[in-house]
């Protein structure tokens, strides 16, 4: 029987970026059935899959992992025994079904061999028309067996993946993600860039309230929140407060932009400060465990500390992660709040942040591949707009320059050099210029590796001044005015 499997899952299995596979399907060498892919077709794209070798998924996960700052997982991380359970009882129904139509089907295999056997002996018949057909049919069978033996492998495996983690998909976008371990519902979504809908994460406020197509989910946290018996009724849930025992589909709402995101006014604590070069400071904070902050990679907040005047930073962090937040600073000569920043801050020290605010986000129903050019400390909102990309996994190649002017530094050019040296669709270029006049002259230099600019979508922070050359020199080299997206670097 052909297997079908999503495209989270065959990532998964042969360890490349869904963009890659996107690519195939495109270009015809995968076939898709109500977006799931077979299983063979899979294997025939990616004879080197070796499905009992790891490393390369292993190696693009553990850079995730670093990439999007995600809380460190306990060792054992595994589903619960009930969510395993239950996923080992359906792939056992699906076993005996299997297995009883394998038992029918090589009794209906057995009794034409054994007919083709009495024909073939029969003197009388008057060509050879039997023969072809049964070494046609003995051949066939033989091929048959190979190919069962090939895809044995990549089948354990994928029903390995089927028990470790369930498949959970969001109507009415159809976006879709794996739920690993005993992660709520919601954890796992916005771990994989969902912009799920959600106020408190701990069952208090009922704005994760999803409802239940099809599949089972299990409660694992207590809420406080009250769903009336009828919502019940309906298959109505907290995401904050249930795992997926089984692969389900729900009924939830997401954030489409900027709009459906609400002001929000918190206290986060310091948590570090960096000073990685002369020019900036990096501002690692962390918000309440009930009160975390609610954003879309790209935006930027309003941060109040003491008596200083009140400054707007770019989150340069994911909002899959959204306790832990960090901002890129420049610092200002004879500014209060960046002095304040880069020579008086300590861990624990309280700083208010309203927002968040602005419009620099992502194009998330663009399937075309991303350039992102950053200025000085403009990688800031950039590098969130990277991992944020990255968890979503939709492009199929990620272009990043850097450009640096004066003194400024590359200060987290290992970082993006990882991010290349792990994915094979990550392409880097740090760019130095003297001073901001001469930043035009590099632009070619980015360009130049892309052919057709309007295949892409680009994102550009820089320091204000720099903004208008760099958006008209791509326009007029023909990236379209809709797909340039600029933010000054605040
Ligand atoms: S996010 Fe508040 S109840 Fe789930």
């Amino acid at each position: 029987m052909p297997r079908l499997i999503t495209l989270s899952r065959a990532t998964r299995l042969v360890g490349v970026k869904r963009g890659a596979l996107q690519r195939k399907i495109r270009e015809g060498e995968l076939r898709t059935f109500e977006g799931e892919i077979l299983l063979t077709d899979l294997l025939h794209s990616y004879p080197q899959a070796e499905v009992e070798d790891n490393s390369m998924l292993e190696r693009v996960e553990q850079i995730m992992e670093q990439a999007v700052n995600k809380i460190i997982r306990p060792a054992n991380d595994s589903p619960d025994s009930g969510a395993l359970a239950a996923r080992i009882l359906g792939l056992s129904q699906e076993l005996a079904t299997a297995r009883h139509e394998a038992r029918r089907l090589a009794g209906v295999i057995n009794g034409l061999q054994n007919r083709f056997n009495a024909l073939d002996a029969d003197d009388t018949l008057p060509d050879d028309a039997f023969s072809t057909l049964k070494q046609w049919f003995t051949k066939a069978l033989a091929t048959e067996a190979d190919d069962e033996l090939e895809t044995d492998e990549i089948f354990a495996k994928e029903v390995f993946l089927r028990v470790m983690a369930a498949q959970v998909r969001i109507l009415p976008s159809s976006h879709e993600f794996l739920l690993e371990g005993s992660d709520s519902i919601l954890e796992a979504g916005l771990r994989c860039g969902l912009a799920l809908d959600y106020g408190c994460s701990n069952g208090n406020c009922g704005k994760c309230k999803a409802k239940l197509v099809s599949g089972q989910i299990k409660k694992i946290n207590q809420h406080d929140y009250v769903l009336t018996e009828a919502e019940k009724g309906l298959g109505y849930f907290l995401a904050c407060s249930c795992t997926a025992v089984t692969d389900v589909v729900l009924e939830a709402d997401e954030a489409l932009g900027s709009q459906d995101i609400p002001l929000q006014d918190i206290d986060i604590r310091v948590r570090k400060i960096d000073r990685p070069d002369d020019r900036v400071v990096i501002l690692q904070a962390k918000t309440p465990r009930t009160n975390r902050l609610r954003f879309l990679a790209g935006q930027y907040l309003t941060l109040k500390i003491a008596d200083l005047p009140p400054r707007d930073c770019s989150i340069s962090s994911c909002p899959c992660d959204d306790m832990n937040l960090q901002f890129q600073v420049p610092v200002i000569a004879g500014d209060r709040f960046t002095e304040y920043l880069a020579g008086s801050a300590h861990a624990n020290d309280v700083i208010n942040v309203q927002g968040p605010r602005g419009d620099f986000a992502l194009n998330e129903e663009s399937s075309r591949s991303l350039v992102f050019i950053a200025g000085n400390a403009g990688f800031g909102p950039i590098k969130s707009l990277i991992e944020h990309a990255m968890a979503l996994d939709i492009a199929e190649d990620i272009y990043l320059a850097w450009i640096t002017t004066d003194d400024n530094s590359h200060y987290l050019g290992n970082l993006c050099r990882s991010w290349a040296d792990a994915l094979d669709n990550f392409h880097y270029s740090a760019l130095q210029a003297e001073n901001e006049t001469s930043v035009e002259g590099l632009l070619p230099e980015i360009t130049g590796k892309l052919g057709s600019l309007d295949q892409y979508d680009y994102y550009v922070c820089t320091p204000e001044p720099l903004l208008a050359p760099v958006q008209s020199f791509l326009t007029k080299n023909g990236a379209p005015e809709s797909q340039v997206h600029v933010e000054p670097l605040r």
